[in-house]
C-alpha cells in the first residue's frame, strides 16, 4: 500500500501538486465549490496511477488543485463509495495520497437524510460525531508506518474547526445544526423502521460515505472537519419519495451557504 500512495503522491507532485494545506473531499451535488478555485490544475482521476475510478452520476471523478480561500488546496470531486464495490483499499488509497501531499487539515461533505426531529431540508449541519456502519476501512494487515493498530477515536472532529464554523454561520445569518452522522452500507435509502432506529440509537443524519474517509485520515492523525446537507428526512410523517436526482437538487441548492462556511474555513488555516 505504502508503495502505491507514494507511486501516486510523486505522480501528482511532478503535475504541480505541491504543498497543499488542505484537502476537500465534496459530497453528491456539492461539486460547484471547485468553479471557485483560482489558477487550476485538473487531473482526471482516470489519469492518476492507483486511483479508482467514481461511477456515481453527480460524482465526476476530478481531482482539482490551485488558490481557494487564500490558501493552496486540494479537491476531490467525486468520491469512492462501499456501495459501488470498493474495498478498503481503493477507499483509503485517495485520502492517504493527500495527507502524503502534504494537507493539514480534511474537509468533507455529504449529503444526508435528517433523522433530527428539528431538521429541515436545506439545513446544514456541523458533524461533531459519527457511528460507522459500514465496514471499517482499517480491517486488515496495518503498516505502522501509516498509523497505529488500535487508533483512538475519541474526538474525530476538530473542536477547534467544528466552533469556527458555528461562528463563520452566525456571522452570516446561516442556519446550522451540530450533530451524530451515521453511516451505512446504501445504496438503498432507509425504510422507515431503519430511520427511526437510527434516530434510537443517536443518529441526528444518515448517509452512505464519509466516515471511511475519516476513520483512515483519523488513523494518519489528520485533523478532520465534516458538513452534512440534509437533503431528506427521515422523520415519521415527513417521509417522502427519495431520488438520487432530489437529494442532487436540493444539496444543490445549498451550494452558496456551503462554499461560503468552507471559503471561510480554508482562509482562517
Ligand atoms: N439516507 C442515506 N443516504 C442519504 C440520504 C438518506 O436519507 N439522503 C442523502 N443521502
Amino acid at each position: 500500500m505504502l508503495e502505491k500512495i507514494i507511486e501516486t503522491t510523486e505522480f501528482l507532485k511532478a503535475k504541480g501538486i505541491i504543498d497543499p494545506d488542505a484537502g476537500i473531499i465534496l459530497g453528491t451535488g456539492l461539486g460547484e465549490l471547485t468553479t471557485k478555485i483560482d489558477n487550476r490544475i485538473e487531473i482526471d482521476y482516470k489519469d492518476i496511477p492507483n486511483f479508482p475510478l467514481s461511477t456515481v452520476e453527480g460524482h465526476a471523478g476530478k481531482l482539482i488543485y490551485g488558490e481557494f480561500g487564500g490558501k493552496k488546496i486540494v479537491a476531490m470531486k467525486g468520491r469512492f463509495h462501499y456501495y459501488e464495490g470498493y474495498g478498503q483499499e481503493q477507499v483509503a488509497l485517495p485520502v492517504r495520497v493527500l495527507k502524503y501531499l502534504g494537507i493539514k487539515c480534511l474537509f468533507l461533505s455529504n449529503a444526508a437524510g435528517g433523522v433530527n426531529p428539528a431538521f429541515q431540508i436545506g439545513d446544514i449541519m456541523v458533524i461533531t460525531d459519527h457511528i460507522n456502519l459500514l465496514p471499517n476501512p482499517l480491517i486488515g494487515p496495518n503498516d505502522d508506518r501509516i498509523g497505529v493498530r488500535f487508533p483512538d477515536m475519541g474526538e474525530v472532529y476538530d473542536k477547534y474547526l467544528v466552533n469556527k464554523a458555528l461562528r463563520i454561520a452566525e456571522e452570516y445569518n446561516i442556519r446550522i445544526h451540530k450533530g451524530v452522522y451515521l453511516s451505512t452500507s446504501g445504496p438503498t435509502f432507509e425504510t422507515p423502521a431503519e430511520y427511526r432506529y437510527f434516530r434510537i440509537i443517536g443518529a441526528d443524519a444518515v448517509g452512505m460515505s464519509t466516515t471511511p474517509e475519516v476513520i483512515i485520515a483519523r488513523h494518519m492523525n489528520l485533523a478532520c472537519f465534516a458538513v452534512s446537507v440534509i437533503t431528506d428526512l427521515g422523520v415519521e410523517g415527513k417521509i417522502e419519495y427519495t431520488t438520487h436526482e432530489s437529494v442532487q437538487n436540493e444539496a444543490a441548492k445549498t451550494e452558496a451557504r456551503m462554499t461560503t462556511i468552507m471559503t471561510e474555513m480554508i482562509s482562517s488555516l
